[in-house]
């Protein structure tokens, strides 16, 4: 495989030379695979780049793009992700910072798991065997696992503790080659959780690994100040793009409507066609009958049922299962009262509980049976 370890630099003049000998010792452990360093310097005032060409002239591995001002780190991956697929021919994708916080020792160790079938191998500092410098502040350590937290409860990708690290591999047929990486939600560190949650969704096969983050030999960190908020800005983002998010707010919209459409019918049938005791069964039936097709034509219309004859059946799964919350609630609701006492709190409470449950009854049905791949 042609492996390809992309590291963006600026002002790294310090580090990036010695950093391409000790990762080119590396590339000598896995003579099963070829490797390129390809280095993405923001034309640092250090001279980075300068030291990037000399290297290049004795190393035939060793790539350098320039980019004519600082853009950010996120803007000069993604560069170096398409530079390194199309002029390159990368089947495998390496992140790593230029200033020795990654040990290029853990190269061997994120390959292995590519070799093993694993499509993005995470580096991870926050899993079992992982971690941060000892000699970082209370506060960075604070936002670190923070971000980390946070990250982890809204995209929830399971098996993945560090969402935000810089040492990681991908597999680029099948994977970042699908991903449009013109679009990146964030010019900044924080395309990190972009590119990882839409890997995620591609599919691939994710390991972590645990790594120990040291501290950087020399300089200083790029980081920009408003990084957390943009970090939570692409978090939100992608939780809110996503496609099954999308489909639960439709579920949503559909269920006031239903509401809407209920409650007006009975209305109306009451003081024109019908007994106060048959108007909401009508407008009950009416109501069901709204939401199913709008469900099916709009919320879930990616799974759409057509034919009247599946129409009709689902119709009548759909009415039965939407009855089993009601019914729930009715009990759940007896049973609390007389539980904790017929209060308007505990009956509240109570009725709020039930259409939580009813909430998240209907949407498992609608989409894991009724609504979907068939
Ligand atoms: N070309 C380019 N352009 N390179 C950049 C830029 C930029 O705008 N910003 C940073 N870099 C380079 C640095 O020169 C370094 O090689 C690497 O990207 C990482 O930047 P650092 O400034 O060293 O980041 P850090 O150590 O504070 O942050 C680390 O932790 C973050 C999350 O906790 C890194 O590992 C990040 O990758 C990680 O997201
Ligand atoms: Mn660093």
């Amino acid at each position: 495989m042609k492996i390809v370890i992309v590291i963006p630099t600026y002002n790294e003049a310090k580090n990036i030379g010695r950093l391409i000998d000790v990762v080119g010792e590396e590339f000598k452990k896995m003579p099963q695979h070829s490797f390129s360093v390809l280095v993405i310097d923001d034309s640092s005032p250090d001279g980075t780049a300068k030291i990037v060409e000399e290297k290049s002239k004795q190393l035939s591995f060793v790539h350098l793009l320039v980019r004519k001002e600082k853009n950010g780190l996120g803007v000069a991956y993604t560069h170096g992700f398409k530079y390194a697929m199309q002029e390159l021919g990368a089947d495998v994708l390496i992140e790593m910072d230029g200033d020795f916080q990654h040990d290029p020792k853990d190269i061997v160790r994120l390959v292995a798991e590519i070799d093993n079938g694993y499509d993005y191998v995470i580096g991870s500092r926050f899993c079992k065997g992982g971690g941060i410098p000892r000699q970082w502040e209370l506060k960075r350590r604070l936002f670190s696992k923070l971000g980390n937290l946070v990250s982890k409860i809204i995209l929830g990708v399971k098996g993945v503790n560090d969402f935000t690290t810089g040492y990681k591999a991908s597999r680029v047929k099948g994977f970042v080659d699908t991903i449009d990486l013109n679009n990146i939600l964030s010019k900044g560190f924080a395309y990190k959780m972009d590119l990882l949650y839409k890997m995620h969704k591609a599919g691939a096969k994710i390991k972590e690994i645990p790594i120990q983050f040291g501290l950087r030999d020399e300089g200083s960190s790029k980081m920009e100040k408003n990084n957390l908020l943009d970090s939570l800005k692409v978090v939100l983002l992608l939780r809110l793009k996503d496609k099954d998010t999308q489909k639960f707010l439709k579920f949503c919209a559909v269920g006031f409507v239903g509401l809407i459409t209920d409650a007006g019918l009975a209305n109306i049938f009451r003081i024109t066609i019908l007994s106060s005791k048959n108007a909401p069964l009508l407008s009950g039936f009416i109501a069901m009958m709204v939401t199913f097709l709008l469900n099916n034509f709009w919320s879930f219309n990616e799974f759409k049922i057509k034919g009247i004859g599946s129409k009709f059946l689902y119709f009548i799964v759909y009415c039965v299962s939407s009855c089993v919350p009601i019914v729930f609630r009715a009990y759940f609701v007896g049973f609390c009262v007389n539980k904790f006492g017929n209060s308007f709190i505990v009956f509240n409470i109570a009725f709020f509980i039930g259409i939580v449950v009813g909430l998240v009854w209907n949407f498992l049905v609608y989409s894991k049976i009724i609504w979907r791949k068939k």
